[in-house]
C-alpha cells in the first residue's frame, strides 16, 4: 500500500518568547536538524507507531480512538493528529507510522511539533487529501493544543513555512522574513525545560503582577517590531544588542537560569554581538550572534560554562514530502 517519507525542521526562538503567548508577535528561525516521519497505508484498521526516540516500539490500535490521556506519553501529539484526521476525513484504512529525529528530543528544538506537522502532511498525502500549509498549521497547531493545552503555534508554524518567520499568538499573522542566514552559535545547557511549566508558572505570576508583566511584554513586542527590520537589513550589531535586551527581561521574569546566565555571559565575554536563552527558559538551548572570526572563541567558551553545542545553520525548508 502507499508509503511516503516526510521530514520537518526544528526551530529556534530568535526573539519574543512567551510574549508571543499573549497576543504579541515572536521570530523564529528553522534549522537544519529534521525529524521524518515515514507513514504506510495498511489494508487493516489497525494504527501502528514506532517512535524508538520517546520509547514507543509497536504501539497498536484498533480505529475506535482512545482518550488521549489513556494513550502512552511518547504517542500523545501523533495520537492527537491521528485522532483529529481520521474524525475529520473518515479514511477507512490503517496507518503504519515510524519516526527518526535527527536531533534530541531533550534539546527543545521542536521535535514534538515538527513530528505533529510530518504526521499531518504524511496523512493528507497517502490519502489523498489536498491541504494547504494554512490547513495543515491549524490541524497540527490543534494536535499540540490538545496535548499540552496552551502554546502559541510559533514552532507549528516554523516547520509548516519554513525559513524564517514574524508571527503572531495562535498564527494571526505568518510572515516570512526576506534574509534567512543568521550567523548563530547554540549551545543545550544540559537540561530539559518543561515548557508548559514554565508558561503556567509565568501565567500565574501575570495575574499577580499584571501592569507590570504586560508592559515587559509591550517592549518585547517592539524589540521584535525592530528585529524583524534589522534582520532583513543583516544588521547584526543591533540586532545583537535587541537579543541583549530580550535577554534581560527574560531574566527579570524568572525564565533564565544559572546555568544559561553562564553561557550567555561566557558568549558575550568572547564577543558574541547578543545572545539569550531559546524558548520557555528554564533549561534547554542559549543562542549567541557571532561573526566568523569570533566563532571559535564563542564556541569553546560555551563548552568550557558547561554548554553542549549543537551546530545548527537557520532559515531552512519547511515540511517536505521527500
Ligand atoms: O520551549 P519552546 O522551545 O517550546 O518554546 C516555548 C515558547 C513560549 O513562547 C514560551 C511558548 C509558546 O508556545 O510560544
Amino acid at each position: 500500500m502507499k508509503k511516503v517519507r516526510v521530514s520537518a525542521p526544528g526551530k529556534l526562538m530568535l526573539l519574543g518568547e512567551h510574549a508571543v503567548v499573549y497576543d504579541r508577535p515572536c521570530l523564529v528561525t528553522t534549522i537544519d536538524t529534521r525529524v521524518d516521519v515515514v507513514l504506510e497505508k495498511l489494508r487493516q484498521k489497525r494504527i501502528v507507531i514506532n517512535a524508538p526516540e520517546v520509547g514507543i516500539k509497536s504501539y497498536q490500535r484498533t480505529l475506535a480512538q482512545p482518550p488521549l490521556e489513556k494513550v502512552p506519553k511518547g504517542v500523545r501529539f501523533l495520537e492527537a493528529v491521528l485522532q483529529i484526521f481520521y474524525k475529520r476525513y473518515r479514511p477507512k484504512f490503517g496507518v503504519n507510522l515510524n519516526t527518526s529525529n535527527g536531533f534530541s528530543s531533550k534539546y527543545g528544538l521542536g521535535s514534538s511539533s515538527a513530528v505533529s506537522v510530518c504526521a499531518a502532511t504524511a496523512l493528507a498525502e497517502v490519502f489523498k487529501i489536498k491541504l494547504s500549509k494554512r490547513k495543515i498549521f491549524d490541524l497540527a497547531y490543534q494536535a499540540v493544543l490538545e496535548v499540552q493545552g496552551l502554546g502559541s503555534g510559533f514552532d507549528v508554524a516554523a516547520c509548516c513555512y519554513g525559513g524564517c518567520l514574524y508571527f503572531r499568538t495562535a498564527g494571526k499573522v505568518i510572515k516570512p522574513l526576506k534574509n534567512c542566514k543568521i550567523p548563530l552559535v547554540v549551545a543545550y545547557s544540559g537540561k530539559k525545560a518543561d515548557t508548559p511549566f514554565m508558561v503556567k508558572t509565568l501565567a500565574k505570576k501575570r495575574e499577580k503582577n499584571f501592569s507590570k508583566i504586560e508592559k515587559d511584554f509591550d517592549q518585547i513586542g517592539r524589540l521584535v517590531e525592530e528585529g524583524k527590520k534589522v534582520i532583513e537589513d543583516k544588521n547584526w550589531l543591533r540586532l545583537g544588542q535587541l537579543m541583549n535586551a530580550n535577554q534581560k527581561i527574560l531574566q527579570e521574569l524568572g525564565v533564565s537560569t544559572s546555568r544559561l546566565d553562564k553561557m550567555i555571559k561566557a558568549a558575550l565575554t568572547a564577543g558574541a554581538w547578543g545572545a539569550k536563552l531559546s524558548g520557555s527558559g528554564g533549561g534547554d538551548c542559549m543562542l549567541a550572534l557571532v561573526q566568523k572570526q569570533r566563532k571559535h572563541q564563542v564556541e569553546q567558551a560555551l563548552v568550557v560554562a558547561g554548554g553542549v553545542l549543537v551546530p545548527v545553520s537557520t532559515g531552512v525548508e519547511g515540511v517536505k514530502v521527500e
